[in-house]
């Protein structure tokens, strides 16, 4: 499978340095994922390639002017028919695991970063799919969020991890947090791993972890369990948890 992402943009070059590193830039050497980078000031139409303006109504900052956009999206979705344009702006729905999963199934996405004070509403209302925000913060524009949304959607297109297995066990698959991670040495400058881990028990070790990622998740994150199906073993788990905590 494979994903093709359009990112329209007055400040492509931040792109390449970011996505063309590890697991991204070996999904895109093996095809399965394919970035274009579009950039904004090529749809400018005048000599000094402007793509901001004064606000209507006055205030401070510039606008994102409509034509650049528009003419930019206009000519991207002739290039990738079919794909869905989706705006970053602190404004959009919250961009979550599950949002990713939905996304990681087109096959194409444009994503439209903007900058400044704004961007016109007439390009939000009638040029834009929908609209992304990466968290409740504001950035200086779009491009830190949609690197954030390329990287997480990209993770979960079937041949980008070389491992499929490492996807199904993480966090917010299931929307918990996931159990602590150990590697050698055994003892680290006197703190040494959980015994059963280097049992061999693979049941013992399975349900360790379990209850490792229930009581971290109860912890620190009480809200998730909420949309967790959980099982007869979790409530059991659960319950010894909450008594000790
Ligand atoms: N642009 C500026 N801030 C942003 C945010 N938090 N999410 C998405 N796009 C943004």
């Amino acid at each position: 499978m494979a994903i093709e992402f359009h990112i329209i943009s007055i400040f492509p070059g931040m792109f390449e340095p970011v996505l063309n590193e590890s697991v991204l830039k070996r999904a895109r050497e093996k095809g399965c994922l394919k970035i274009f980078l579009h950039d904004l000031r090529d749809y400018a139409g005048d000599r000094h390639r402007t793509t901001d303006d004064y606000p209507y109504g006055g205030g401070s900052g510039m606008v994102m002017k409509p034509a650049p956009l528009a003419a930019a999206i206009e000519a991207v979705k002739e290039k990738a028919p079919g794909a869905r344009v989706v705006m970053m702006t602190p404004q959009g729905v919250p961009f979550t695991q599950a949002k990713a999963l939905e996304i990681s199934a087109w096959e194409k996405v444009i994503l439209v970063c903007g900058r400044y004070e704004g961007v016109d509403e007439r390009i939000r209302q009638f040029f834009v799919d929908e609209e992304l925000s990466i968290g409740d913060y504001v950035l200086t524009g779009g491009e830190l969020a949609a690197m954030v949304v390329v990287d997480a959607v990209s993770r979960l297109v079937p041949g980008v991890l070389g491992c499929e297995g490492s996807l199904k066990e993480e966090t917010f698959s299931e929307p918990m947090l996931e159990y602590p991670q150990y590697t050698r040495p055994e003892n680290f400058r006197g703190h040494a791993v959980p015994p059963v881990l280097l049992s061999g028990n693979h049941e013992e070790i399975r349900k360790w972890r379990r209850r490792e990622s229930l009581s971290r998740t109860l912890a620190k994150r009480p809200e998730l369990l909420a949309k967790v199906q959980l099982g007869e073993e979790d409530i059991k788990m659960l319950e010894t948890i909450e008594r000790i905590v």
